[in-house]
């Protein structure tokens, strides 16, 4: 039906005959003459259509409306100087109408086909498929192809082979809740969707498949932000008879690659490196954005001989006073300090301190301090005439979670966060084990099968109790500008390792065996030393593409509140499909 696409018609096509076909983008009627940006995949080209060619076509083409679908034949001709329109690819060109055939019509739209839409999320999922139309999600969507198409490529050229792991199955620990779906087979029972490929890929391993990739959708249900989505996707993968450096250079290689054809942005130097210690004690968190320094630093030492009793307290119940420097910040008003206060206040810190650094010290604590303990924290926080000096005083926690909170809000206000700048961080040496305060005991803190750390195992299979938080992971993040974007480990592939975990766990051998026994009985038939890595897929794109959400970087994706506005899922269902299933509802409020 076309010879040619709309946005790759350029000079050199100028004097050519060519059929088109797409989507009436924008029209104009300047009386005489009717110009239509014609829109398909590649681009937009505008069409003139002149009655003096044609008076028929010229009227039915003033009857075309936004999004009308059609087919033209034409002559590629070369615009007059003053019309050129440089912001447009096909700018310098137009097609000079002489056939037209209206393939269909559309009604009138709910909102504009623009980069730039105001129209609310709800409608715009409503009407995914023109909300698809808009270039900048379209642009997302082929950012998305070419980075699945570049990790096929690459994991193939390593021998990884791709296997389809069940979607109906059993509850696999990755810390949220399941997604339930009744058997009706086997009434009262329920399948979980899988929170990811976790048990299969490490069964794979034992059956000797030694190099298993798969994209694949995970499911979880948790309270969505940003960069989460009920189902999202991830590059899954595991490997045999390998340690934590060859999983982390192989992901290193392919991360490279995606970037050097994907964003065409090489990186030479080895991905930046911290524990998961030292990336808190600089950063206050795990997953901290490498685009701007802003370290956080602790004054503890220095400001335990002040007389400031709010420090002094937090210190003597065990905290800490850590500080950073907000550069240049230092003729921030009253009400700009009251909202960082709220900031911080907002990730359970009490207050914010500050020390203004303007002819000498400026603060209304100053007063707690000698002159040598001020100059002393100048020091440590590296503070110049200009900056403005935060503190929180609180648990090491509370401390560092309020303000790696800060440092991002300051980094936004000092413009830090460069687009297309991408910095990535490995993070290893995590804790085996986290203390869940809510549930008063210690949980996993990526998943059960992680394997300690050869340095910490005699800890582990001997230490008491109190030791367990001190034995570290052989586990390992991958942090890309402030998101953590993938996560892996090498596992447990020995029995009596595994047992142990669970022991530590509190985790009974009945309850281990009910959940997770397939896998344990496995691990009894010559387990290869294995391990592996899953990357989000969605987060990776959305950071790629520069998106603000992963809902930009998904074909159909749900609203906050787990919604699909398109197909209106999850819905209610026929009381004859619950009855099949043996369910009766009585919906607890
Ligand atoms: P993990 O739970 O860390 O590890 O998940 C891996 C990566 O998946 C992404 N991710 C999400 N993306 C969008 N929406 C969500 N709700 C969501 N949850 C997670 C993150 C994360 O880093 N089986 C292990 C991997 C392994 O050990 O090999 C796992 O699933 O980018
Ligand atoms: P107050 O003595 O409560 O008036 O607090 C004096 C200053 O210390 C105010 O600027 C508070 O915001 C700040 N502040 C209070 N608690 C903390 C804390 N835990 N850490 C840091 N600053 C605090």
């Amino acid at each position: 039906m076309r010879t040619h696409y709309c946005g790759e018609l350029r000079e050199g096509d100028i004097g050519y005959e060519v059929t088109l076909a797409g989507w009436a983008h924008r029209w104009r009627d300047h009386g005489g003459v009717v110009f239509i940006d014609l829109r398909d995949r590649s681009g937009v080209v505008q069409l003139v259509f002149n009655p003096e060619i044609g008076a028929e076509m010229h009227k039915a083409a003033q009857k075309i409306r936004s999004e009308f679908v059609l087919q033209v034949k034409g002559e590629v001709a070369k615009r007059p100087p003053e019309t050129e329109n440089h912001s447009l690819p096909t700018g310098k060109i137009e097609v000079i109408v002489s056939e037209l055939n209206v393939l269909n019509e559309s009604k009138p739209l709910p909102f504009m086909i623009e980069d730039d839409t105001d129209a609310s999320e709800h409608l715009r999922f409503r009407h995914r498929y023109l909300d698809l139309r808009r270039p900048a999600i379209l642009k997302n969507l082929i950012l998305r192809y070419k980075v699945t198409k570049t990790i096929r490529d690459f994991l193939d050229s390593k021998g990884f082979l791709d296997i389809e792991t069940p979607v109906l199955t059993k509850s696999t620990p990755e810390g949220a809740r399941d997604y339930l779906v009744p058997s009706r087979l086997n009434p009262g029972r329920f399948y979980a969707l899988p929170q990811s490929p976790q048990i299969f890929k490490q069964i794979l391993m034992v059956a000797g498949l030694e190099k298993y990739y798969q994209i694949v959708k995970c499911f979880r249900d948790e309270d969505l932000r940003a960069d989460r989505q009920p189902e999202f996707t991830q590059l899954d993968l595991e490997m045999s008879f390998v340690k934590r450096e060859d999983v982390m250079s192989l992901t290193e290689a392919l991360l490279k690659k995606i970037m050097s054809d994907v964003t065409g942005v090489e990186f030479s130097e080895p991905f930046q490196r911290l524990s998961y210690k030292e990336a808190l004690e600089r950063y206050g968190s795990d997953k901290p954005d490498l685009r701007f320094g802003l370290e956080l630093k602790d004054v503890s030492d220095i400001v335990i001989n002040s007389s400031f009793k709010v420090f002094l307290t937090a210190l003597s119940d065990g905290g800490i006073v850590k500080g950073i420097n907000a550069k240049g910040l230092a003729g921030y008003s009253r009400k700009e300090m009251d909202d960082l206060t709220k900031d911080v206040q907002s990730f359970g810190a009490k207050g914010l301190a500050w020390i203004k650094v303007k002819n000498g010290f400026e603060s209304p604590i100053a007063k707690f301090f000698s002159e040598n303990i001020l100059k002393s924290i100048a020091e440590r926080l590296e503070a110049e005439e200009g900056d403005l000096l935060l503190f929180v005083a609180d648990s090491a926690g509370v401390a560092n979670a309020a303000l790696a909170k800060l440092r991002d809000e300051l980094a936004g206000r000092l413009s830090l966060m460069k687009p297309d700048t991408f910095k990535f961080l490995w993070v290893t040496d995590f804790p085996l084990y986290e203390w869940n305060p809510d549930e008063k005991r210690h949980e996993a803190m990526h998943h059960p099968f992680t394997s300690p750390m050869e340095q910490d195992k005699e800890l582990f299979l001997k230490g008491g109790r109190d030791d367990i938080s001190k034995v570290r992971a052989q586990a390992y993040d991958i942090v890309l500008n402030g998101y953590e974007v993938g996560g892996g480990s090498i596992r447990i592939h020995r029995k009596e390792v595994q047992d142990r975990m669970f022991e530590l766990l509190n985790m009974g051998k009945e309850d281990a065996e009910s959940k997770f026994g397939f896998l344990l009985e496995a691990l009894e038939f010559g387990a290869p030393p294995h391990g592996g890595i899953a990357l989000g897929l969605d987060r990776l794109v959305m950071i790629l593409a520069g998106a603000g959400s992963i809902r930009d970087v998904i074909a159909f994706p749900k609203t906050q509140k787990a919604v699909c506005p398109l197909s209106e899922a999850p819905s209610s269902v026929d009381e004859k499909q619950l009855k099949e299933l043996g369910i009766k509802l009585d919906i607890i409020e």
